[in-house]
């Protein structure tokens, strides 16, 4: 998983210099900021010195300012500046603390959390970088599970039937899925790295519309 580019937050989310938020992701708590230049920084959440969340730090230029004792760090990770400690210790720490490096495109976030010599080259998925329509987020509230158990249920097809359009029902409200529709088989269309989703839910789709 690490990889991969993912996504860590909207470009919404940090419009202005100085904003920063929280992000948990492969089991770390990080810290992603907007600095002075436009950029973004995403560092560990935790200043080293005695532990104060990074997320309450100052943005200065391209660094961040600790909010505790004033340590500063810049992008690479390394602390630049400690604040009255003696001259002797206060020299540059190489990678005192993990940074990643973070791409903005479509108005997405992504970070990438892997080591850098197998660092894949940023997808620039049409849905990020067309520019001939309307690009529309829907945001929703994060989901306590990991990323892959999404993507494993998404394959689960058959619960389709009973979660999402049986239980619309229960509450009463109106099921405009096509997930009413029961199933008389389905399958699963392979490929050298797995199963092509977008096949499958067409091809579930089909069945649910031959069905009816
Ligand atoms: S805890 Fe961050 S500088 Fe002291």
């Amino acid at each position: 998983m690490r990889r991969y580019w993912h996504p860590v937050g909207y470009s919404s989310e940090l419009t202005g210099t100085g904003q920063t938020k929280r992000v948990r992701i492969l089991g770390e708590e990080l810290v992603l900021a907007r600095t002075g230049s436009g950029a973004l920084l995403l560092v560990q959440e935790r200043c080293p010195h005695r532990g104060a969340s990074l997320l309450y730090g100052f943005v200065e230029g391209t660094n961040l300012r600790c909010a505790y004792h004033g340590w500063l760090y810049n992008q690479a990770g390394e602390c630049i500046e400690r604040p009255f400690e003696s001259e002797k210790t206060n020299r540059i720490y190489k990678k005192m603390i993990k940074s990643y490096p973070t791409r903005e495109c479509g108005g997405l976030i992504f970070a990438y959390l892997g080591p850098a010599a197998d660092k894949p080259a940023f997808p620039n998925w049409d849905i990020l970088i067309r520019q001939d329509g309307v690009r529309h987020f829907e945001v929703q509230d994060d989901l306590a599970c990991n990323w892959l158990q999404i993507q494993e249920n998404a394959v689960d097809v058959t619960h389709t039937y009973y979660l999402h359009s049986k239980y619309f029902e229960r509450l009463g409200l109106n099921d405009g899925s096509g997930f009413g529709k029961s199933f008389k088989r389905f399958g699963f269309q392979r490929f050298d790295w797995g199963i092509d989703m977008s096949l499958l839910q067409r091809y579930c789709r089909r069945i649910c519309q031959t069905s009816s």
